[in-house]
């Protein structure tokens, strides 16, 4: 179900919006009018669903209008024109009782900029949303701390804002946000002022927080690795408008546009791949019932020196090496229970990045298996080389 449904946005800065709206209707660009009429559009018109428990990227160069679109959706700036409808009701008709519960309780915002208050210390400066919201200094402490702990910032509940790093001071305002339990949380570039590494941390920790407390997000970024680490779809804007809107997947492998194929080209595609795309069905599988001779055979045949082993409900029950097989095939042995060995598994929807971190250390193939434990196929080396092989031809 949608959460939000913004329709026909627009936000034109300048003393005679209606003369720039009348413009952009007969199709003049954002430079046009802002020659013709001094008005600058910093959105000119446009539509998106978020829907409940996304994470939903606004993706964009420089004056694109990611903020200005943020900023309408909680009314820090008025739209000139458009609707933004939140759980079905109209934003932009709030009177100021409604739009400030809306502010205290539905939204949360975290900006690029840190926006802390200087001279509070990190767990008042968490506290202040439930402080404006009239709960009882007790309780305000109790959750605050809680929110610390789980941001991971515990220690630091009496410091200042100016003895964080840049990192932390981050997290006290994602912290703020999250103190008041918003449904929904509007983020604005939070990690774009941080060093590489911190940056990626933070990522890490927002995707694994996000996992518990499913909140609706829109996240603005002009980093498309984060637009598509972070995000489950995205718009890509230019101008004040949305070029495309989709899943990473969905815009790299149709770009609407030669603007959107340019600006998408420079990311590697293979990062995007899970487990489930690239796995390929082994050519032999061996049966919890058959024996080492057999395992073995069928090994030669395709040329390994491993065998998973399924059970007749499909569920993967481990994996046979050839040396244990020939020995115990030495030995006159039927069953291979003795020799079965733990697989080295990975799920459907395990990235290629972490795949890629598995295969690096053992050089083993691995089984894909289900939630169910069923087995679904195998990732090899083979299988990740043709991949490879395949990104070289390019798209
Ligand atoms: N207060 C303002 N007055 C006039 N024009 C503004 C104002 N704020 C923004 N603009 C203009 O509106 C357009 C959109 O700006 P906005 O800040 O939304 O872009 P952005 O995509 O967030 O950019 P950035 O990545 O730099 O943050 C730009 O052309 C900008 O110059
Ligand atoms: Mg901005």
């Amino acid at each position: 179900m949608a959460k939000i449904v913004v329709q026909n946005l627009t936000k034109i800065y300048g003393d005679e919006p209606r003369k720039a709206l009348e413009l952009l209707r007969d199709g003049y660009s954002k430079e046009e009018i802002l020659t013709r009429t001094g008005q600058t559009v910093a959105v000119g018109g446009i539509s998106f669903e978020v829907k409940e428990g996304e994470t939903f990227i606004l993706m964009g160069l420089s004056g694109s209008g990611k903020s200005t679109v943020i900023r309408c959706i909680n009314r820090l700036l008025e739209p000139t024109t458009g609707s933004i409808c939140v759980d079905g009701k109209r934003v932009e008709e709030m009177d100021k009782r409604e739009l400030r519960a809306f502010r205290g309780q539905k939204i949360g915002m975290v900006f690029q900029q840190f926006a802390l208050f200087p001279h509070r210390t990190v767990l008042d400066n968490v506290a202040f949303g439930l402080e404006t919201k009239g709960v009882p200094k007790g309780e305000r402490y109790e959750r605050s701390e809680e929110i610390l702990v789980r941001v991971g910032l515990a220690g630091w509940k009496a410091k200042r804002p100016d003895e964080l790093s840049g990192g932390m001071k981050q997290r006290v305002g994602l912290a703020r946000a999250l103190a008041v339990d918003p449904d929904i949380l509007l983020m604005d570039e939070p990690f774009s002022a941080l060093d590489p590494l911190i940056r990626n941390e933070m990522q890490e920790e927002l995707l694994s927080l996000q996992q518990r407390i499913k909140k609706t997000i829109i996240f603005v970024t002009h980093d498309l690795g984060e637009g598509l680490k972070l995000g489950d779809r995205m718009a890509i804007m230019r101008d004040g408008r949305i070029d495309q809107t989709g899943t990473g997947k969905e815009i790299f492998s149709h770009p609407a546009n030669d603007y959107v194929a340019k600006f998408v080209q420079k990311v590697d595609v293979t990062r995007m791949l899970t487990a489930e795309e690239i796995m390929i069905q082994p050519g032999e599988i061996l049966n919890l019932l058959e024996g080492p001779q057999l395992a073995i055979r069928k090994m030669e045949l395709c040329d390994t020196d491993y065998i998973f082993v399924i059970g007749r409900d499909r569920k993967l029950k481990g994996i046979v090496w050839v040396k244990d097989a020939l020995k115990l095939a030495e030995k006159g042995e039927k069953g291979i229970q003795g020799i079965l060995k733990q697989a080295d598994t990975v799920h459907p929807t395990t990235s290629i990045e972490d795949i890629y971190l598995r295969m690096g250390r053992t050089g083993r193939s691995l089984a894909v298996v289900d939630g169910g434990g069923n087995f679904m196929g195998a990732v090899t080396a083979r299988s990740i080389l043709s991949l490879l092989a395949e990104g070289r031809k390019g798209p």
